[in-house]
């Protein structure tokens, strides 16, 4: 288990010193959003445009989430981003987490935008373009618990995750005692009542988790750090290639940075 750890924070290192990431934080409130799951690219050829299959799990709020019956947050608006710079119409799909990967391997979905953490395990079955957004895990605990007060205080502990997640693999570092939930929300709301005794989830989830819920507060040193990235098929290169390039304007003209203050307000 100990390995993940470590290839993941290898792998984040190099990302931080190879790219310029936009940290997931800012200045501004959030704004009101109607987006809808599918988006028009802008049409270059005037035929029928063609169709970018999005994987998502849209239980993770800031990032990807239900309001109403759209599917809203910063990783879909980079997805709509993305597919009029290729002139592409983007479907979102959502999905169970670890039902992501093999969408994309199978050809059910083009690529996956999730909050995706590049980790050489994921490697070995998708390509990941270029990361958007760097990210940490952080811990979540009862407001009432005294007890747990770091990373290091959750050593044989009852922690909850979400299923497949790198907060999963995390957790299985420190403790057998590993409860899997399908939804982030789910995890958060054991500890809430008092089931479990800590939940690893990313950032910017566990701060939204939290927000409103008088029972759950956020430590303030992270777990680990990681960065975000959208996977695409190993057969594809090709798109890999299109939406990093779409990727680079997007961070160059600000598109990127401006959809995360839209949602994360520090
Ligand atoms: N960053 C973590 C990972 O890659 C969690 C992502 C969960 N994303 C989601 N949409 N539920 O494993």
């Amino acid at each position: 288990m100990k390995k993940y750890l470590k290839s993941i924070i290898a792998i984040a290192a190099i990302s931080v010193m190879t790219l310029s990431l936009a940290a997931c934080g800012s200045n501004k409130t959030t704004e009101e959003n109607n987006n809808t799951t599918t988006t028009e690219g802008e049409n270059t050829t005037g035929g029928e445009k063609e169709t970018l299959v999005v994987a998502t799990n849209a239980e993770f709020p800031p990032y990807e989430y239900y309001e109403g019956q759209d599917i809203v947050g910063i990783d879909v608006e980079i997805m709509k981003a993305i597919g009029e710079k290729l002139g592409m119409e983007v479907t979102i799909e959502d999905m169970a987490f670890d039902s992501i990967i093999p969408a994309i391997q199978s050809g059910k979905a083009d690529i996956g935008a999730a909050g995706m953490t590049v980790t050489e395990d994921r490697l070995a079955n998708v390509d990941f373009t270029d990361t958007y957004c760097h990210a940490s895990q952080a811990i979540i605990v009862n407001a009432a618990n005294e007890e747990i007060k770091t990373a290091a205080d959750l050593e044989g502990k009852t922690i909850g995750v979400q299923l497949g997640t790198t907060g999963d693999m995390y957790a299985g570092d420190v403790t057998e005692n590993v409860e899997r939930y399908n939804k982030g929300f789910e995890a958060a709301m054991a500890v809430a009542q008092g089931k479990i005794d800590a939940v690893v989830i990313d950032d910017q989830v566990a701060k939204s988790l939290a927000e409103g819920n008088a029972d759950l507060k956020v430590l303030e040193e992270p777990f680990t750090e990681e960065d975000y990235a959208i996977a695409v098929s190993k057969d594809n290169t090709e798109l890999t290639e299109k939406i990093n390039a779409a990727l680079v304007e997007l961070k160059e003209d600000g598109t990127i940075q401006s959809i995360i203050d839209k949602y994360i307000t520090e």
